[in-house]
C-alpha cells in the first residue's frame, strides 16, 4: 500500500510556521510603509481600502481612498449619497462592481447592522462584494480577530516560501501562520513583501527575511501559478471613439444599466465586429443621432486593459456633426469643466486626456465638486 502523502501541516513543523511569523512581524516593524489606512482603526475606512486594493496597486488607490472617504466619511454618509456620485470618485479605478456593491452593502449595513460593520467574519460574508480575502482582512485589521487573508500577493509568497500551488495547502498554511496576537500586522506584513519584495517576476531575495526558509529559493524553481489573469487567454479589441463636439461640449452616452461597466458615462464608441469597418463600427454606436457618421481625422490611439481585454481605442475627431436633438436621456452634452461630475469609464478618460491633457488634471476644482453637493 503507499503511505497517504503528508500534509502540508505536518510537513512543516510549529518550530517553522513560529519562525517564519516572527521574521515577518519583525521585518513589516522596520519596513511598513507609513499608509493612511494603517494610522486608522476604522473598520468602515479598512474596508473601503482592502475593497480598492483589490485588482489595484497601493500607489493607485492611494489618492482615490482619500478623495472617498472625504466625501463619504461614513457608512451613513455613503448610503445616502447618489450612486453617480460614488461612481464618479471611483472614475479611473476601474472594476466598478466594486463601488457599487460597496454602496448596496452600505445600505444593508444601515439597515440591519445600525449602521455599523458587523463583527463577525459570516455576517461580512453576507455583504455584496465582500469575500473571504474582504471578510478576512477587516476581521484581521479593524478587529484584531486571527483570520487569514489570501490575495494575489499573499497566495504568491507562500506558494514559493511552501512550494504549493494548492488552494487547500495555502489556507492550511496561512490559518497556521497568522499571528494570534497581531493578526492584522501579519496580514499586511504578508502582503507587503509580495508587494514590494517577492514580486511575480524578479523577486529580490537578498531582501526577504524568509528567504533562509524559503523553498522557491533553495530549490530555485519557482511555481508558476500566480500570475494576474491566470488560465484566461487574452482578446485583443478594437474600439473606435467619436469625439463630437458642440459649443465647447462634447458628447458623452451613458452605458445599458446590465451590461459590463454599467451605467458609466463614456466617448461614443463601442467594439469592432469581424469583418466590420472601422466607419461602420462609430455608425452604428451613433445610430439614432440623426447624423451619418463620418469620421474626419484621427486625433490618436489609447491602449487600455480590462481584464482579460487588450483594447486598442482610436479617437475620431467630427467637426461639423450636426445633431438636432439627442434621442434620450442616456446621451449629453458635457462642457469640459464638467466630466469631473460624471463616473467616466477608464477608456474615456483615458481619451479626454489625449485630446485635452490639462481638461482633467484639476484636483482643486474636483474636491469643490466632491464638497459642494
Ligand atoms: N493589499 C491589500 N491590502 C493591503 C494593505 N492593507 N496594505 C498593503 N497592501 C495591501
Amino acid at each position: 500500500m503507499r503511505p497517504k502523502p503528508r500534509s502540508i501541516l505536518e510537513m512543516n513543523p510549529a518550530s517553522k510556521i513560529n519562525q517564519i511569523r516572527r521574521r515577518l512581524l519583525r521585518w513589516y516593524d522596520k519596513n511598513r510603509r507609513a499608509l493612511p489606512w494603517r494610522d486608522t482603526q476604522d473598520p468602515y475606512a479598512i474596508w473601503v481600502i482592502e475593497t480598492m486594493l483589490q485588482q489595484t496597486q497601493v500607489k493607485t488607490a492611494l489618492p482615490y481612498y482619500l478623495r472617498f472617504l472625504t466625501a463619504f466619511p461614513t457608512i451613513s454618509s455613503l448610503d445616502r449619497a447618489p450612486l453617480n456620485r460614488v461612481l464618479a470618485l471611483w472614475s479611473g479605478l476601474g472594476y466598478y462592481r466594486r463601488a457599487q456593491n460597496l454602496k448596496k452593502a452600505a445600505r444593508k449595513i444601515m439597515r440591519e447592522h445600525k449602521g455599523k460593520l458587523p463583527q463577525d467574519y459570516h455576517a461580512l460574508l453576507t455583504l455584496p462584494g465582500v469575500g473571504p480575502y474582504t471578510a478576512g482582512a477587516v476581521m484581521s485589521i479593524a478587529f484584531n480577530q486571527p483570520f487569514p487573508a489570501l490575495d494575489g500577493n499573499t497566495r504568491r509568497v507562500l506558494a514559493r516560501s511552501f512550494n504549493t500551488n494548492r488552494e487547500k495547502d495555502l489556507q492550511e498554511i496561512d490559518k497556521r501562520l497568522v499571528s494570534p496576537s497581531r493578526p492584522g500586522d501579519f496580514n499586511q506584513a504578508l502582503m507587503e513583501l509580495g508587494a514590494t519584495i517577492c514580486h511575480f517576476r524578479d523577486p529580490t531575495c537578498p531582501a526577504c527575511p524568509l528567504a533562509s526558509t524559503c523553498i522557491a529559493k533553495s530549490s530555485g524553481i519557482f511555481p508558476s501559478q500566480i500570475g494576474p489573469a491566470r488560465g484566461r487567454k487574452v482578446k485583443n479589441i478594437e474600439w473606435p471613439l467619436a469625439l463630437i463636439q458642440n459649443n465647447g461640449k462634447i458628447l458623452l452616452h451613458r452605458r445599458d444599466q446590465n451590461g459590463l461597466l454599467e451605467g458609466l458615462w463614456e466617448i461614443p464608441g463601442g467594439e469592432r465586429k469581424a469583418r466590420e469597418t472601422v466607419k461602420a463600427t462609430l455608425a452604428r454606436h451613433l445610430k439614432g443621432l440623426g447624423q451619418r457618421a463620418r469620421p474626419v481625422f484621427e486625433i490618436g490611439e489609447i491602449r487600455h486593459s480590462i481584464t482579460y481585454r487588450r483594447i486598442r481605442a482610436s479617437l475620431f475627431f467630427f467637426p461639423g456633426y450636426r445633431i438636432s436633438h439627442l434621442p434620450n436621456p442616456d446621451w449629453r452634452w458635457v462642457a469640459i469643466s464638467s466630466l469631473r461630475r460624471y463616473p467616466l469609464s477608464s477608456l474615456s478618460l483615458k481619451a479626454i486626456k489625449l485630446y485635452r491633457p490639462r481638461a482633467l488634471k484639476r484636483r482643486d476644482r474636483y474636491n469643490l465638486i466632491v464638497n459642494s453637493s
